[in-house]
């Protein structure tokens, strides 16, 4: 049996959770880790994971998703609102649109990331035009939460999720 780690980041937060995901299996059944390329492709079971762009994952992994057939499949993925499990099983459904019927998907796993310091920004300009708005207040309140994330603890539930897959599949 062997895995791959494919993941596709902009900032790097899912790049965390990729390597973390490597370092909980065992090396000598890797095939690859790294971003979406055909490599990435052939091995028996693929960790896939994206930033979330736009309630989705972003365009290559889309691409990527799209062309696998018969592979087991285990999402995951970072974003930058959360805080619900319903929000993150939504997004794993999206992501998972992109996988046609020949493969399964055996699990995901989802938290938040951080965001540029330039979203606060502009929401703290919302707040100076609209101070009494709830939704601005709530917005810089998700901010300040996702920065500290993914963080030890989302890193090592990652890990826990990688290795419970792997134990299953074996
Ligand atoms: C252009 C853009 C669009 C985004 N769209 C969403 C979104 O729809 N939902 C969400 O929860 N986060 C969204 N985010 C936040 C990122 O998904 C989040 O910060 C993520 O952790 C970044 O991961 P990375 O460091 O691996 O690139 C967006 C960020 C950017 C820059």
């Amino acid at each position: 049996m062997t895995y791959a780690v494919v993941y596709s980041s902009k900032t790097g937060n899912t790049k965390a959770i990729a390597q973390a995901i490597g370092e909980a299996l065992p090396k000598a059944q890797c095939v690859y880790i790294g971003e979406p390329k055909k490599e990435g492709a052939e091995a028996d079971i693929i960790f896939a994971g994206s930033w979330t762009d736009k309630g989705n994952c972003d365009q290559e992994m889309a691409a990527f998703l799209e062309g696998l057939k018969g592979k087991k499949v285990a999402l995951f993925g970072t974003a930058g609102f959360g805080g619900s499990q319903e929000y993150f099983q939504q997004l794993a459904q999206r992501f998972a649109q992109h996988l046609e019927g020949s493969n399964q998907l055996v699990g995901s796993y989802f938290c938040q990331g951080k965001m540029p310091q330039a979203v606060r920004t502009r929401y703290e300009k919302m707040a100076q035009d609209a101070p009494q708005d709830p939704k601005v207040k709530g917005m810089l309140e998700n901010f300040d939460r996702a920065a500290s994330h993914p963080d030890q603890i989302d890193l090592a539930q990652a890990q826990d999720f990688a290795r419970q897959i792997w134990n299953q599949i074996q």
